[in-house]
């Protein structure tokens, strides 16, 4: 039995789609069941929280490998000493570990979080392996507002470049450290193909929906107050402010070959994986 939590989440679903075609028992963990309700019988539910310890401990019965999607804010490092405890008493599983690239040589407050649940899970006396991706395909998600209201993709990034990673790529890495323990003690740090800008995803985005996209580029300070309005706590917009900051100076400039090296076959270019996802723009 595999154990995924944040499996209603980018890169979980993906994680729990590909321990289901490797054959194997995969049991999720939810706050809210309608939302993993399309798997049916094909998986076994652990309705829980993160933050309720007495949630967790039935949830890693007899499992072998648990994928942990920490929670992004400040609580997240008690989920994370929490879940440990109860793996820790419960057959000590694998534990893989999302993390971020961040993680490896931490500069900003989200790194440093990183950082220290990664130190946390080696502390624990728990074999792991940590999944360190860079950013995500899917952040392009939050243009899908702008996008349908007036075409318009707002960028705090400048042209910083990152290497966007499909959430696929990222649980495929996962999926394999889970099934296998190849990749036990290890930290992958996993990223998409290309190096690209903003205004790279967004030539790239008009050219896959057919329409032009106009691009505005924005100051971080303007992002940080959309985030606060969007209803982010101040405490996490800051946070993220500091990581564009850090893109937007070139610090995110990193490729890597582990998604290739892992599993034999090339991360999916931001192209084809837009192209699977067009609807989520045009709402379509
Ligand atoms: N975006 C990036 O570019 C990037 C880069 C590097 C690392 N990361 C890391 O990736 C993670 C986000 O991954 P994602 O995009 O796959 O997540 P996501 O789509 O934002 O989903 C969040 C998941 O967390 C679960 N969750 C939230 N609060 C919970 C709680 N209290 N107890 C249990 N589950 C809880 C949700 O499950 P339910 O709602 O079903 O309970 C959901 O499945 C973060 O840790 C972030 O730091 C992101």
């Amino acid at each position: 039995m595999y154990l995924v939590t944040g499996a209603t989440g980018n890169v979980g679903k993906e994680v729990v789609d590909q321990l289901l075609s490797a054959g194997e028992k995969v049991r999720v963990f939810t706050r809210d069941e309608r939302k993993v309700a399309h798997w049916g019988a094909r998986v076994e539910k652990a309705v829980g929280d993160l933050g309720r310890q007495d949630t967790i401990a039935p949830a890693l019965d007899g499992v072998t490998a648990a994928f942990l999607l920490p929670v992004a804010d400040a609580d997240g490092i008690d989920h994370v000493r929490g879940f440990l405890a109860a793996a820790q008493a419960s057959g000590a599983p694998r534990i893989v570990l999302l993390s971020s690239i961040s993680a490896g040589a931490p500069t900003v407050q989200l790194a440093h979080r990183h950082a220290e649940r990664e130190h946390l899970v080696k502390a624990s006396g728990l074999r792991w392996t940590f999944v360190r991706p860079g950013t995500f395909m899917s952040n392009t998600f939050q243009w899908a507002r702008s996008i349908r209201a007036e075409r318009t993709v707002y960028n705090p990034h400048g042209d910083g470049k990152t290497a966007p990673v499909a959430p696929r790529d990222i649980a495929a890495v996962a999926a394999r450290a889970m099934l296998t323990g190849e990749l036990l003690g290890q930290a992958l740090e996993v990223t998409g193909p290309e190096l690209l800008s903003t205004p790279d995803q967004v030539e790239i985005l008009a050219r896959v929906l057919g329409t032009p996209l106009r691009r505005v580029d924005v100051s971080v300070d303007a992002a940080r107050r959309r985030m606060i309005e969007a209803g982010a706590p101040p405490s996490l917009a800051a946070a993220v402010g500091e990581l564009i900051e850090r893109i937007r100076a070139g610090n995110g400039a990193v490729r890597t070959d582990t998604v290739e090296r892992v599993t034999g076959r090339r991360p999916t270019t931001f192209e084809d994986w837009a192209r699977e996802h067009a609807r989520a723009w045009t709402g379509g």
